[in-house]
């Protein structure tokens, strides 16, 4: 598929604040800081879509974004939204905040709607994080597919790759999962979640 429009839509605080329009949802998550909104802006090409920042914290609401896929076989379209939740994990967030956040993303993950996959966003640097292994679990447990993309693999050598990935899968204690390597500022890995995107819309 190719992306031919990419529209920003809402930015919730509250439920009552989702889109009314029932269409196929693809959620991304991930620590702030993580390349959320950088990977949002280089699947669609849509470079402000969605705000980057280097300050972590940036995304606080959850923001919906209207896209149009075309399909390059038969030329036929379809609407999905792409939702950038906002980040969790942020050292400086206090107690309050914190608690306030899990309520709400448990509210939009629990909430009736169309919802195919959450990509969860993961620096291929480090090694995950608590919050990030919680995080994935807590899906697991509710019956949320899945998809694990590792950020920034422009950051690593390419020989680091793949052995930064096992080591993700070691933390998460998955063994058959396809984690996929991103890089925002070169477009790795954006073919490969195109398709997976075009595929999640037909099925
Ligand atoms: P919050 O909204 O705070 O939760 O953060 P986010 O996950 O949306 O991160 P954002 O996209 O704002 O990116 C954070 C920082 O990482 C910015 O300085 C980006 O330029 C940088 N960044 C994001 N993705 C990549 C990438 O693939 N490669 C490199 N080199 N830098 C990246
Ligand atoms: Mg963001």
């Amino acid at each position: 598929i190719n992306i031919t429009k990419a529209e920003y839509i809402a930015s919730a605080v509250e439920s009552s604040q989702f889109p009314e329009e029932k269409l196929r949802q693809i959620a991304f998550i991930g620590r702030s800081n993580v390349g959320k909104s950088s990977l949002i802006n280089s699947l669609t090409r849509f470079h402000n879509l969605a705000r980057v920042s280097g300050q972590p914290g940036k995304t606080q609401t959850i923001n919906f974004f209207k896209l149009t896929a075309k399909y390059y076989k038969d030329a036929t379209t379809k609407d999905f939204y792409l939702v950038d939740l906002p980040g969790y994990g942020y050292a400086k967030t206090g107690q309050d905040k914190r608690k306030k956040w899990a309520v709400f993303i448990e509210k939009y993950f629990l909430f009736p709607q169309d919802l195919y996959c959450v990509c969860q966003l993961i620096d291929i640097r480090h090694e995950p994080m608590p919050s990030d292994v919680k995080m994935f679990n807590w899906l697991i447990e509710h019956d949320i597919p899945v998809f694990v993309i590792a950020t920034k693999a422009d950051k690593i050598g390419k020989g680091t790759v793949a052995k930064n990935i096992s080591r993700i899968k070691k933390a998460l204690n998955v063994r058959e999962l396809t984690i996929l390597p991103y890089s925002s500022t070169k477009n790795e890995g954006r073919s490969y979640l195109l398709d997976f995107i075009g595929q999640a819309l037909v099925e």
